[in-house]
């Protein structure tokens, strides 16, 4: 059994090597920063293949990279693909926002998801089989402040992920929608902080947020459902969470 997990160099990506390999999958990690790729290679062994590859890049790049994977990892191999690597950069108002982050968010979270989407799908569409896991969040279904395009990217991977489905009846393949909550213990809102801890520490304060273990969990749980059932979208969030009223303002 082979998978390949983008956004393997930490938060759920790594977790989710984790448990997949401890499941017996032999797992193809991706993420940009090599050395930590290397350190969870020490860790995970030699069922863990790491490839240092920005998703973000041109379509063409991505596909000589994984052209070029050793028999073991090869690309028709592949049983499951966790479309995970993604992020939100910045938390200011639209009319403040950088536009190079939201550039960013688009090239990642959109372009790079369907880029290893449609490598992989062929190879899956012949073998009528496969399992691809898109990784959207809660900002891609409900709007709040400062959200604006890294929300408008989850709500696109969800509608992408439906639209797959819709393309793959009846060809036994796959495809899941994952959208969580607040989650802890990943480099998440360290990355859309800009490193800066206290912001970090502020947001998680008493939340007991939902963690990458539990991220693992779910990604295991519908894998191992059995091939005539699909699992469309799952919604989660931690217990502390919920639903906050529509503003409105006073003039
Ligand atoms: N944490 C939350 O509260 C939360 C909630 C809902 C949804 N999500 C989603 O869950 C996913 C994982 O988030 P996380 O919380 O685990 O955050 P994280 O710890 O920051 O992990 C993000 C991963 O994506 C990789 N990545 C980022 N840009 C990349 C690129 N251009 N090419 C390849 N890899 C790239 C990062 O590795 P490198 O830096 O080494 O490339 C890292 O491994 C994201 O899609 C995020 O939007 C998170």
């Amino acid at each position: 059994m082979l998978a390949l997990v983008t956004g393997a160099s930490s938060g759920f990506g790594y977790h989710i090597c984790k448990k997949l390999i401890n499941q017996g999958y032999n797992v193809i990690g991706i993420a940009r920063r090599t050395e930590k790729l290397e350190t969870i290679k020490h860790e995970l062994g030699t069922n863990f293949l790491p490839i240092t590859l920005d998703i973000s890049e041109s379509y063409e790049k991505t596909l000589d990279k994984l052209l070029s994977l050793p028999t073991k990892f090869s690309l028709k191999e592949i049983d499951i693909v966790v479309n995970n690597a993604g992020l939100a950069l910045g938390l200011e108002p639209a009319y403040k926002a950088d536009i190079h982050d939201w550039y960013q968010m688009l090239d990642t979270n959109i372009k790079g998801l369907i880029s290893i989407t449609r490598i992989v799908l062929p190879y899956m569409e012949e073998k009528r089989d496969g399992i691809i896991i898109n990784m959207g969040s809660i900002a891609g279904s409900y709007a709040y402040p400062g959200a604006n395009v890294y929300g408008a990217t989850k709500a696109f991977v969800e509608q992408f992920s439906l639209n797959l489905r819709a393309d793959l009846a009846g060809k036994g393949v796959r495809v899941s929608n994952i959208e969580p909550g607040l989650c802890g213990n990943t480099e998440f809102s360290l990355v859309r902080f800009r490193g800066d801890l206290t912001q970090v520490k502020k947001l998680y304060d008493r939340t007991n947020p939902i963690l990458p273990e539990d991220i693992a969990n779910v990604v295991l749980w519908i894998a191992s459902q059995p091939k005539h059932i699909n699992i469309n979208r799952i919604e989660l969030m931690p217990t502390s969470q919920s639903f906050n009223h529509l503003q409105v303002t006073h003039n």
